[in-house]
């Protein structure tokens, strides 16, 4: 099993979060730790259709590639996941890949009862964003998401690498001291994960 899972979440293949996405796991992978790359624009995810077929077993009814990358996910020790900004959310990509894992949701409290107080964060994540202005407000929306999105995968945010003013692409390969940052990120990223124990899906 892979130790850390990255998910690409740009519809841009070789935009600014992809460039210090691969740098995180180019740290992460110097430090030993095996990575799984998720580009999420390569795959048919379709959106959640709100039918709760997923309220019989846990299970969601929409069979297409949402399952292999949730399984993917849910088989890693650590996440790292990097999104632009677009109108102060997170890409499509990503929104959609959250939403089909209200059945994760599900599962824990509706199928099995999990008490909600009993949440616990066993993975990490790393999330990393960028957006073009520098508004302070600017990441106040996908960090929000990003918080209930990893709990539901049982997992806490380990941390966050915030960038502003970054648009066109190649604007990041301006800023050699973010790739960098991305880079050590990674390497510590793959140290804390030593302390988590392996997960089975
Ligand atoms: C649909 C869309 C919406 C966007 N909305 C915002 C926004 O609300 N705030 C912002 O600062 N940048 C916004 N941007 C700019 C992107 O966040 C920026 O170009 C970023 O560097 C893209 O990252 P990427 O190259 O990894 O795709 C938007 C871009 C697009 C295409």
């Amino acid at each position: 099993m892979p130790d850390i899972a990255a998910v690409f979440g740009s519809p841009r293949r070789n935009g600014n979060t992809a460039g210090l996405l691969k740098s995180a796991v180019a740290g992460a992978q110097q430090a030993g730790a095996e990575v799984d790359e998720i580009i999420l624009r390569d795959y048919k995810i379709s959106p959640c259709q709100e039918i709760y077929g997923c309220k019989k077993n846990g299970e969601c009814a929409i069979e297409d590639d949402f399952q292999q990358v949730r399984d993917r996910i849910l088989s890693c020790k650590g996440l790292m996941i990097a999104t632009p900004i677009f109108f102060y959310a997170v890409s499509a990509q990503v929104k959609i890949l959250m939403d089909r894992c209200q059945s994760l949701w599900v599962k824990k409290y509706w199928v099995e009862k999990t008490p909600h107080e009993k949440h616990e964060a066993v993975r990490k994540g790393l999330v990393i964003a960028v957006g073009a202005t520098k508004g302070k407000k600017l990441f106040d929306g996908i960090l929000l998401s990003m918080k209930y999105f990893f709990e539901v995968l049982d997992m806490e945010v380990w941390d966050t690498l915030l960038y502003r003013g970054l648009d066109l692409q190649g604007d990041v390969l301006k800023h050699p001291e973010y790739l960098d940052q991305a880079h050590q990120r990674g390497r510590e990223f793959a140290a804390a994960l030593k302390t988590v124990r392996s997960q089975t899906g």
